[in-house]
């Protein structure tokens, strides 16, 4: 009888512990599922970088709320796609637009973000009257003028800049740019140092494509080099990111991040997108004034018009999963990345190189939905 009653006890203790067990772990699953769903891409990689991404005229403007409402909750830093670029901002020598830009900085501000400034030097969609320049102190003073500004005007307020972009051709050396013709090499410098003079708090980067290949990397060691040698300031040097699922290679893009934080400045990922079409072409990087118009309309170049098989979806994740796994290796070296557009329908690759094409580069589809991509990144971030 005793025993009878010893064991009977005994049961009831162990059911009770048993069902106390389940419970816990239903609660602990569902805090985890809580945590999971409440993780963003600005929440998981707080600790590590600025995430971030382009905006176009209308999410400047207000008019895209929904795609307002998934950059507010996503990201923590905002870079203009367009509107403060020469051509926009400064079309004629004594016109500046500050309409969007001035909405540009409002949203930033709104969101608490981190806002850069994209770009003060660069050859393309230049504004047509600086082509008509051809001696060194014309140009001086106009470089002069855009920059104090421009700069000037959102001292404070716009927190890093790409201050020159893509000055080097792919073997390193200095592009023939209208501002090399007129000034010379000398222009980097005084551009650098007009934006220090301008807003001595503000990050100060230079920017470019095609980062990754050695030949490059030199390039720009040199010109980091450079303008250390001179005591201008140089805090950054931004990897616009253009890339496929087949390349660079991982070990590449690292040894660049190694490159160039040994010199003592921050790396940033500035234009990230993953392009899954065909380029069997040799495209030479982004440039973005070739032309491949006779591609237009050929749909062996257009292969997923409709939506993105499931194979090439994985195919992105795992792209992503590996590039971001190396961004966290060093993050320690890395400030921010930065996608090139909030989602694909928005994507510039749409049309470039070939025009009316379908691309599905970012992390959101087009209907502003997650991809696998999306799960995947943010499941690093869960395993640790
Ligand atoms: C692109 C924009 O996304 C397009 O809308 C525009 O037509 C051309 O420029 N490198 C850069 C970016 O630094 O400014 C470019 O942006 C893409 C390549």
């Amino acid at each position: 009888m005793k025993i009878n009653f010893k064991i009977t006890v005994f049961l009831l203790l162990f059911m009770v512990s048993a069902i106390g067990c389940e419970k816990k772990e239903e609660v602990e699953e569902v805090e985890e599922q809580v945590n999971e769903e409440s993780l963003t891409l600005k929440s998981a990689f707080a600790d590590d970088f600025f995430i971030g991404s382009a905006v176009n005229d209308n999410h400047i403007n207000g008019k895209d709320t929904l795609a307002l409402q998934l950059i507010g909750k996503e990201f923590n830093t905002l870079t203009p796609e367009n509107i403060m670029k020469w051509m926009n901002i400064h079309p004629e020598e004594n016109t500046f637009n500050y309409d969007m830009s001035d909405q540009y900085v409002a949203l930033g501000e709104k969101n608490n973000m981190h806002i850069v400034g994209h770009t003060l030097v660069w050859h393309s969609q230049l504004a047509p009257y600086i082509n008509t320049i051809s001696d060194s102190a014309t140009m001086a003073d106009n470089l002069k003028s855009h920059i104090n500004t421009i700069v000037g005007k959102y001292k404070g307020r716009i927190h890093s800049w790409d201050v020159v972009n893509e000055a080097l051709n792919e073997d390193g050396t200095l592009r023939e740019s209208i501002f090399l013709k007129v000034m010379g090499n000398d222009y980097i410098n005084y551009a650098f140092q007009l934006a220090a003079l301008a807003d001595p708090a503000a990050e100060l980067n230079y920017n470019d494509y095609n980062l990754w290949k050695p030949e490059k990397r030199a390039g720009v060691v040199q010109l980091v080099k450079d303008l250390q040698a001179k005591g201008t300031k140089i805090d950054g040097v931004g990897m616009q990111a253009h890339w496929s699922l087949e390349g660079p290679s991982i070990e590449d893009i690292e040894n660049s991040i190694l490159a160039y934080s040994d010199l003592g400045v921050k790396v940033m990922f500035t234009e990230l997108d993953v392009t899954v079409l065909p380029n069997p072409w040799d495209l030479n990087g982004a440039a973005v004034e070739q032309n491949y118009d006779k591609f237009e309309g050929d749909p062996t170049m257009n292969p997923y018009p409709n939506t993105l098989p499931d194979s090439i979806q994985n195919k992105l994740a795992k792209r992503y999963e590996d590039i971001f796994n190396l961004f966290l290796k060093h993050k320690d070296k890395i400030s921010r990345v930065t996608f090139w557009g909030v989602h694909d329908g928005q994507s510039w690759l749409n049309d470039w190189p070939i025009k009316g094409r379908t691309n599905h580069p970012l992390l959101f589809d087009r209907k502003l939905n997650p991809k696998k991509a999306y799960q995947q990144i943010i499941g690093l971030k869960k395993q640790n």
